[in-house]
């Protein structure tokens, strides 16, 4: 049954490799993204969240049935927050009354490996009350002690802890629909080819992510996954953070975590 369906940062890497999977599989694709696609929105910004559920709703009739939140950066900057974090929350919440009226409705945000990684409980903390000027703080704080890395870690603990709060609620659940969490490992995408390319910066991921299986993965090996938990097949898998990562999470936390 054709679907429709609803990507974030799908112009791409991994958000365009599950946008061109799921019109493969013979669904209605409405790409959001910066400049590209069927909605142009920034997602950093209030506006750019609320013109995205406007657009959508017109484009839609208010009728959507799977969601797949994907925009993202990796900047040592408070930008990195307000995009992974609010601006997917902002994603979801606000086209939660469109999901609630399709059929079959799904939804799943793309997280990371590095949430498992060190984090800056303040970013986090602050994020998860909803806090996004007091999270913008924090990360300008982090970066300014030399800790920006940590602000994209925080990001991503934030909104998969989040997803886990919110996927049992009468909101989620309650209403039928799933949220769960993809968390990849090294995808090669434009948002990692600069870090890849450069020697030393490929050694420094390849020690923090190490991935047995297989090694860095293509964004099309990601894009299954976020198709399935997205799809009606889907009847039980909710609140959950899944890894597609080729190992890096049972190397990193071992049996500490199951
Ligand atoms: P990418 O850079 O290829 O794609 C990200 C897309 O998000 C771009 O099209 C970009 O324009 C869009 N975007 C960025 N800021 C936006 C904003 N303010 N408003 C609307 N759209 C915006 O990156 P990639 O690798 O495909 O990343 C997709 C998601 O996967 C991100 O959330 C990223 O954090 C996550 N991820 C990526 C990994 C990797 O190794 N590439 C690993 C783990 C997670």
């Amino acid at each position: 049954m054709s679907r429709i369906c609803l990507v974030t940062g799908a112009a791409s890497g991994i958000g365009k490799a599950t946008a061109a999977l799921l019109a493969r599989q013979g669904h209605t694709v409405i790409g959001a993204d910066l400049q590209d696609g069927d909605i142009r929105a920034d997602l950093s910004t209030a506006e750019g969240r609320a013109a995205l559920v406007a657009r959508a709703r017109e484009l839609t009739g208010g009728r959507i049935d799977a969601v797949v939140s994907c925009a993202g950066v990796a900047h040592f900057d408070p930008l990195t927050v307000k995009v992974n974090h609010f601006g997917a929350v902002a994603t979801l919440d606000g086209l939660r009354p469109l999901l609630a009226a399709g059929t079959d409705p799904r939804a799943v945000v793309v997280g990371s490996i590095d949430s498992v990684h060190p984090t800056d409980p303040a970013i986090v903390d602050a994020a998860l009350a909803g806090d996004e000027t007091a999270a913008v703080a924090a990360a300008r704080t982090a970066v300014d002690r030399g800790e920006g890395h940590l602000v994209y870690s925080s990001s991503k603990a934030a909104v998969s802890r989040w997803i886990r709060r919110a996927a049992a609620t009468d909101d989620w659940a309650g209403a039928g629909i799933p949220l769960n969490a993809v968390a990849p490992g090294v995808v090669v995408t434009p948002l990692t080819r600069p870090l890849l390319d450069d020697p030393g910066m490929r050694a420094l991921v390849e020690r923090s992510v190490p991935m047995p299986l297989h090694g860095h993965a293509r964004p099309e090996q990601v894009a299954p996954l976020l198709a399935w938990l997205t799809s009606p097949e889907n009847t039980l898998v909710t609140g959950q953070v899944v890894f597609a990562d080729g190992g890096a999470d049972a190397v990193l936390r071992g049996d500490s975590t199951w």
